[in-house]
């Protein structure tokens, strides 16, 4: 199955990028130490879909995940939201920092694909 590679040198601290992917977007975000925090922070019994910021991310600063609301498919928003996340306009789901489902229609947090990262700076999706 095809891979993508993605230079993260050239995503700061604080930005989303957007690639494609299988014909889907991938959500790259490069998290601040805030936002880090404040993913952590979360008490998970709270959440429709329970995970632990830790299951979703190899490394902290790191959050890939497709771009696919788990309603009905769209594509949410970055940057927006009630959650510091991203917001999906077709029925107003919100996604808190770590991309998991905080209210709205959703029933699951965004989805994490298989990724690594073969060497510092590198990062292969697929
Ligand atoms: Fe995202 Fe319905 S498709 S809220």
């Amino acid at each position: 199955m095809a891979k993508v590679e993605v230079d993260l040198s050239a995503i700061p601290e604080g930005k989303n990028v957007i690639i494609k992917w299988r014909g889907k977007p991938v959500f790259i975000r490069h998290r601040t130490e805030g936002e880090i925090k404040e993913a952590e922070s979360v008490k998970v019994e709270s959440l429709r879909d329970p995970q632990q910021d830790s299951e979703r991310v190899k490394k902290p600063e790191w959050l890939i995940m497709l771009g696919v609301c788990t309603h009905l498919g769209c594509v949410p928003i970055g940057e927006a939201g009630d959650y510091g996340g991203w917001f999906c306009p077709c029925h107003g789901s919100h996604y808190d920092i770590s991309g998991r489902v905080r209210r709205g229609p959703a029933p699951l947090n965004l989805e994490v694909p298989e990724y690594e990262f073969p060497e510092d700076g590198k990062l292969v999706i697929g």
